[in-house]
């Protein structure tokens, strides 16, 4: 894994390179919530992209190209248009910003541009060669630049046209602020960090986090385990779990992960109590008990106030945290007690915390902990991948330093 880390390390950076008068394509990830009306609910990922920007304008770079996805779309649609985020973007770099809502244009358009403009392309996904890195899109993105800059951590573990394919056109490809930043930040928890060394993993599901589980064995000195995937490791000690989330196809892979970890001397730790409800929607009944003791009909849904107390004198022993996935359905404010807790107890200690982006940030910022963390990850899935081992493509397709 540290290797894999010094690798992703070892990529050019923005400020390794002359970018006066240059056209500088960055890949940026702007996608963010929305809400129904399409307002940007959380603009973490624009605000993360800014200093990049920003480095670029004070440069003296000729033009800057922005390019992102939004959501998932297929095809074009209005309610995954870039054009939503034009103004905030705009707001934050204090700046007008010309948007293109078409590639073809994109070239004309820059030709007629006075030096230092910013465009924003519009989603590349409604291209349908960007998921498939198909290499027409990729040349035709390179085309529009001298220097590629990747700063889309979010992205950086697809194989896309504007992550990937590009940078076999590009002439100069490097790594943005914000990507640098990223590497850096999980560099510091894991390649040579501070011990004991703590992962608390959770979320819904064990099958999305079992390579993580494996990989970790090897790096990790500790490792809670919560959120609905914890249920599964209480069946698998011999627990009923009565209505709670399992995932019985994974039982024997539970145990084989507590075996494992035993053998190498990493300690796991699994909730004692839950709250557990009858529903979670419009819940009638919601009780604590021991995890043995789940009241017949009742789910699991959160961690109980003794589980956090246990959880917080891990934490409170740990030099480096890293955290990915929330402890219980925080979405649900009765759910969200074990949670924000654990957030709150990170945030109060003094050792190196790392959080994985997607839904883990966004608990510690709905805890009110976002100040409080050593760093927050703009990256959901990229930041699991990276967890896992591996070197994200994104990286790998970057200029190196040596
Ligand atoms: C994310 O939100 O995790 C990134 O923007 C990547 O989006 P994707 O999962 O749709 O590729």
């Amino acid at each position: 894994m540290s290797n894999n880390i010094q690798e992703m390390q070892n990529v050019k950076s923005l400020r390794e390179v002359n970018i006066k008068d240059k056209r500088v394509l960055i890949r940026v990830d702007f996608n963010v919530p929305m809400d129904s009306e399409l307002n940007i609910s959380d603009d973490t990922r624009i605000r993360e992209a800014i200093p990049t920007i920003n480095y670029c304008i004070d440069n003296g770079a000729k033009s800057i190209i922005l390019v992102s996805h939004l959501g998932r779309p297929q095809g074009r649609s209005n309610e995954f248009s870039l054009k939503h985020i034009l103004k905030r973007l705009e707001r934050l770099l204090a700046k007008d910003v010309v948007f293109v809502d078409n590639l073809e244009n994109a070239q004309v358009t820059l030709n007629t541009l006075v030096d230092g403009s910013i465009v924003l392309l519009e989603n590349i996904r409604f291209h349908e060669g960007e998921e498939k890195n198909n290499p027409e899109l990729s040349q035709k993105l390179a085309s529009l630049c001298d220097i590629y800059v990747n700063d889309a951590f979010g992205t950086a573990h697809r194989k896309h046209s504007s992550t990937y394919g590009i940078a076999n056109f590009a002439k100069e490809k490097v790594a943005g602020l914000l990507l640098k930043k990223e590497i850096d930040s999980f560099a510091i928890a894991l390649s040579n960090p501070l011990r004991p060394l703590l992962l608390i993993v959770g979320g819904s599901k064990v099958s999305s986090k079992l390579t993580l589980l494996k990989s970790i064995l090897d790096v990790v000195d500790k490792i809670i385990i919560g959120g609905a995937m914890s249920n599964t490791f209480l069946q698998a000690v011999g627990y009923d779990m009565k209505n709670s989330l399992i995932e019985e196809n994974l039982l024997e892979e539970a145990r084989n992960i507590l075996r494992n970890a035993k053998e190498k001397g990493v300690k796991i730790y699994l909730p004692v109590d839950v709250v557990s409800t009858d529903n979670l929607k419009e819940p009638k009944e919601i009780k604590i008990s021991p995890a043995q003791d789940i009241q017949e009909g009742l789910m699991a849904v959160d961690i109980g106030p003794a589980t956090v107390k246990l959880f917080n004198e891990v934490i409170r022993d740990c030099e480096t945290i890293i955290w990915n996935g929330p402890l219980g359905v925080y979405e649900n404010q009765k759910f969200s007690r074990g949670t924000f807790s654990i957030s709150h107890t990170i945030a109060d200690t003094y050792s190196y915390s790392v959080i994985g982006g997607g839904d883990t940030a966004d608990a510690v910022d709905k805890a009110g902990n976002k100040d409080g963390m050593s760093f927050t990850s703009t990256g959901g899935g990229a930041s699991l991948e990276l967890l896992e081992g591996a070197v994200l493509p994104a990286f790998e397709v970057l200029d190196k330093r040596v």
